[in-house]
């Protein structure tokens, strides 16, 4: 199943349960709790807190995501991105646990006809509401379903705001791909268990001390990978083999001496994606903020271009391929070419200007710190104000070679 036949067959599934389908928003949020849209819940917050009337009460969004907390493990595992597409549905004060669980049961077994016995389930420790949903309504073993801690089942967006204990569906691509530890089940760091769905019961309001408010009105906020649930549809255990990323790589395999599998062929691809949407959303690069972000990301890619023997500028192209295979759910992609492209063509010649001098510089720092393993502040503060490397890169690099950073 195409990834495009994928997002119309989740819309349309809640579609015919009752909800509106609605566009998802920019990457920029209204929200100043958070620099980049990260869930699609985000645009609704203030309809969860009760602050905003709701546009309907079941809603159905594909929604473009951001999140800077993996971008060291993209590229280096099959499942992590910056950039990805969230498919969720939302309830506002409607129905509750027991229906978002029937629902994403029977659009995973019967729609996306998916085996059973490779269905895994989480829910929060204390949730037994939850629990026996699973296992009496939908008549599940108790052996498939795992109670897991705070960390891995209460989702919030951030420090304040809305949030809940959660249910993650997660699909076992079998024990191949496990850690081979006793306790390896789904919440584990490794690549056998692969979360594909995660279901969200708002109930709370996390004030600014910590504290959980019960909400008003509670709601639902389920929120699917896009990239993993493509993976598994489409007979992959690697988001990065879809046809989402195919195009990418291949035309990065075609100017490097990269193979499909390696790290900074996919990291380009992941960062390629990324960088088009947010200057198409209006952020442009910067030392600051979202668009340190963006100039961080786009650097990255240069980088790891550069380790995998690309000559010259390549962004502005692989971000016309983003373009091509995006316009369709994106029109904005379409419209911004232009600005995109000068953009990227304008920052990646800067970085690549000063990129070789700068390494020089970075093989120098590690030669003359082979014993001390430390990298200093002054020495940091050239390789950004001369070089321009952002201080994350530096980092990345010295952790690279098992130095750090002072
Ligand atoms: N907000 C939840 C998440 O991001 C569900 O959509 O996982």
């Amino acid at each position: 199943m195409k990834s495009s036949e994928i997002k119309s067959k989740f819309i349309s599934f809640f579609e015919s349960k009752g909800h509106k389908a609605m566009l998802g928003s920019s990457l920029v949020p209204k929200d100043p709790t958070v620099l980049l849209t990260l869930a699609g819940m985000l645009q609704f917050k203030p309809v969860f807190l009760g602050q905003e009337k709701p546009p309907y009460r079941r809603v159905t969004t594909v929604q473009k995501c951001i999140r800077m907390v993996d971008v060291e493990r993209v590229g280096k595992t099959p499942r992590h991105h910056t950039f990805f597409e969230m498919l969720g549905n939302f309830s506002f004060g409607d129905y509750f646990k027991k229906e978002a669980v029937q629902f994403a049961w029977e659009l995973l077994t019967r729609e996306f006809k998916l085996p059973v016995t490779r269905l895994k389930i989480a829910v929060f420790e204390k949730d037994d509401e939850a629990y026996d949903i699973w296992r009496k309504d939908i008549g599940l073993p108790a052996e498939i379903i795992f109670r897991l801690d705070e960390e891995n089942n209460f989702w919030s967006a951030g420090p304040t705001g809305p949030c809940g204990p959660c249910s993650e569906i997660y699909y076992d691509l079998g024990e191949e791909f496990g850690c081979g530890k006793g306790d390896c089940g789904p919440g584990c760091d490794c690549d056998r268990f692969l979360e594909i769905w995660n279901l969200v019961f708002i109930q709370y309001n996390r004030d600014e001390s910590g504290q959980l408010l019960p909400l008003k009105q509670k709601g639902i906020d389920t929120g699917m990978g896009l990239e993993r649930i493509a993976s598994v549809l489409q007979g992959k255990s690697d988001n990065f083999e879809t046809d989402l990323f195919v195009p990418l790589i291949r035309k990065i395999m075609a100017i490097s001496t990269a193979g499909e599998s390696d790290p900074s062929a996919r990291i380009i691809a992941d960062h390629a994606r990324a960088v088009t949407h947010l200057i198409a959303d209006g952020v442009f690069p910067d030392n600051t903020g979202r668009g340190y972000v963006l100039r961080r990301l786009i650097r990255r890619a240069v980088r790891h271009g550069k380790m995998i023997g690309i000559k010259g500028p390549f962004l502005v192209d692989l971000s016309s391929t983003v373009i091509a295979q995006m316009e369709e759910a994106y029109p904005a992609l379409r419209e911004k070419s232009a600005l995109i492209a000068a953009t990227l063509k304008e920052e990646e010649d800067n970085f690549m200007a000063t990129l070789d001098n700068g390494m020089k510089l970075f093989g120098e720092l590690q030669e003359a710190h082979k014993a001390d393993k430390k990298i200093t502040g002054e020495e940091a503060f050239r390789l950004h104000d001369t070089f321009g490397f952002p201080i994350d890169l530096t980092i990345e690099l010295a952790d690279e070679s098992g130095m750090k950073v002072d």
